[in-house]
């Protein structure tokens, strides 16, 4: 599995062992984040992992700023990207089992590294459900693709 990671100067060390966590675990990890601590906008990282996820280059993606808010909020801003910031595994979990994210984000001035490990494999391990979920995931790209839901309409 090829998975694609981003991190702003904040969430460097972060990037580095979540990194290393997971290619210890035999995934492929493509590092497109910074590994410098000067400065850098975490919109680049966060769109760069998104476009590799919706170009179905890699099968999902990680992302890490300071809370996780600005670089999950960038990479949604990219169609087809479903990307989810959580401080926890169960919340993690359900993102995949319930809205199939296809990124998952988190805080790396928020979580420890430990619970961003737990935070990963639940994720990782997790499979869509679809079902009685798919219609919501339908809404979900209507909405994004024509700025409207009909099911709104009264
Ligand atoms: C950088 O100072 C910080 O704003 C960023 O890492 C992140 O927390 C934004 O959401």
């Amino acid at each position: 599995m090829k998975l694609a990671i981003g991190n702003d100067h904040v969430a460097v060390e972060m990037k580095k062992e979540i990194r290393e966590y997971l290619e210890g675990k035999g995934y492929e990890v493509i590092n497109v984040g910074t590994d410098s601590s000067e400065r850098f906008n975490y919109p680049v990282s966060g769109y760069k992992v998104a476009r590799m996820v919706a170009d179905g280059e890699v099968d999902g993606g990680i992302l890490i700023c300071g809370t996780g808010v600005g670089i999950s909020l960038s990479a949604n801003k990219v169609h087809g990207i479903r990307a989810c910031v959580c401080s926890d595994p169960y919340t993690a979990k359900l993102s995949k089992q319930h809205n199939n994210t296809n990124i998952i984000a988190f805080g790396a001035r928020v979580i420890g590294i430990e619970t961003a490990k737990m935070i990963v494999d639940e994720w990782l391990n997790a499979k869509y459900e679809g079902g009685r979920h798919q219609i919501r995931i339908d809404q979900i790209r209507e909405i994004e693709e024509t700025q409207h839901l009909k099911a709104a309409e009264e």
